[in-house]
């Protein structure tokens, strides 16, 4: 395990190099292993979780290329895959585990799905339940991984399918299932989850009022195409809380994915009083993304609850520490989802915050921070879960004199070059 150091900035000021969106990656890696033909992916990330989904489709079978712009990967079309020689490894990466499980329940083959530690700890009978009333023969232990996913014998059957829990993971599975599945499987969300996939693979959507249902066809070929992938929104908010809560900041991240049912922690930070501008504003990949821009603000709590918190549900960690600096209370609820993340995201970030001072409470569904008091550095530690450890170095920015976050190297799971950054930007 290593540590980083970060001392108290008295400014922020540059550009950042942002990886590349790892949601969006890993769908298109998954939709162009099954479309019929050679895809280019154009930026795909090299942060661990992306390229655990490049290791499992390999180990499917698909035969992927690094290119100087990203990847090629040769698809085999939606009844291409091979049996894989041993379990597929995810590594730490749910979206990978849970989406290729949708695949694979509709496989002529045997495959069992393994991650490490946290990923053999969070839950997946959210996505055993669905795909098992499709046909799916899928065994857990205990409601976690391994997946072991037997031959599909038949068809799956599709299925009309509301989801429990907001998840675009538990979304995608069955959606990805449903391609595998005889006639249209519809998922229908009372509150809407990131689209990625939707967009990607052109599902027909409806939308009434709050609620979506979204329809994928059996058998419905996907076409080889190329793909790109944006600046990652979740990458951005670390700089983006930064930029707004540290003195003498100016910062500017271009090209990033703002999609409105990922980017809640924009409309967040800016209800807080935070310095944010949205510029040039285009499509990329089919994805819409901005230059965006932020400097020093004074900040006001506000609440944080309802149907935003699956558009902010990653975030929710770095706007806890923004919290610390803003005048007032700032209340997080409806969010337990955060508890069955890569860790329990409510209460080690109480625990580390209030390590470092924080007058924080925590509540089953969220937190509440009383703002204004000033955070002191100290040892704190990641769990092994990269935002935590993303979060807690933005705390350390804040904090006076020194913070060590042991267990930084959790951060090349969505952000290799985040501790480079971070530095240049804060002259550290
Ligand atoms: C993701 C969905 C979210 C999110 C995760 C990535 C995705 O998880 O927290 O980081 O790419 O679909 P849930 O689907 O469990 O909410």
């Amino acid at each position: 395990m290593s540590h980083e150091t970060i001392r108290n900035a008295n400014h922020l000021i540059g550009k950042v190099e942002l990886p590349a969106d790892k949601s969006v990656a890993h769908r298109a890696a998954i939709f162009a292993a099954i479309a019929e033909g050679d895809s280019e992916i154009v930026n795909y990330p090299d942060s661990d979780d992306p390229q655990s989904t490049l290791h499992c489709l390999r180990q499917l079978g698909v035969s992927i290329v690094e290119t100087d712009r990203g990847v090629t990967v040769s698809g085999v079309g939606l009844d291409g895959l091979k049996a894989p020689d041993g379990p597929l490894d995810c590594g730490n990466s749910g979206t990978t585990m849970r989406l290729l499980a949708g695949v694979l329940a509709g496989q002529p083959f045997d495959s069992e799905l393994v991650g490490d530690s946290s990923l053999s700890r969070r839950p997946m009978t959210r996505i055993a339940e669905p795909l098992r009333k499709m046909g799916g023969r899928v065994h857990l232990t205990d409601g976690l991984p391994p997946i072991r996913i037997e031959a599909s014998k038949a068809r799956l059957q599709p299925i009309e399918y509301e989801l429990p829990v907001a998840s675009a993971q538990v979304k995608s599975a069955v959606l990805l299932a449903g391609l595998y599945a005889e006639g249209e499987t519809v998922v229908v969300e009372s509150t809407p989850s990131r689209d990625h996939t939707e967009r990607m693979l052109q599902l027909e959507t409806f939308t009434l009022g709050s609620a979506r249902r979204i329809t994928a066809t059996g058998g419905k070929r996907i076409a080889a195409r190329t793909w790109a992938v944006p600046k990652d929104f979740s990458a951005a908010a670390f700089f983006l809380a930064a930029g707004a809560a540290v003195e003498k900041s100016h910062i500017t991240l271009r090209a990033v994915g703002v999609n409105p049912t990922r980017s809640g922690a924009l409309d967040i930070l800016t209800a807080m009083g935070g310095r944010i501008t949205v510029s040039r504003e285009r499509q990329f990949g089919g994805e819409p993304i901005a230059d965006l821009h932020v400097q020093t603000s004074s900040l006001t709590s506000v609440r944080i609850d309802g149907p935003i918190i699956p558009n902010l549900i990653d975030e929710i960690p770095v706007l806890a520490v923004v919290a610390t600096a803003a005048a007032g209370e700032t209340e997080i609820r409806d969010a337990a989802e955060l508890r069955v993340k890569e860790s329990d995201r409510i209460a080690i970030m109480v625990e580390n915050l209030r390590r470092m001072g924080a007058d924080i409470d925590e509540h089953p569904d969220g937190m509440t921070v009383r703002g204004g008091t000033k955070l002191k550095g100290t040892v704190v530690e990641s769990h092994g879960d990269h935002r935590v450890a993303m979060a807690l170095a933005v705390a350390g920015l804040l904090a006076e004199g020194e913070t060590r976050i042991d267990g930084a190297e959790a951060a090349s799971v969505s952000f290799p070059g985040f501790w480079d950054e971070l530095r240049k930007l804060a002259g550290q």
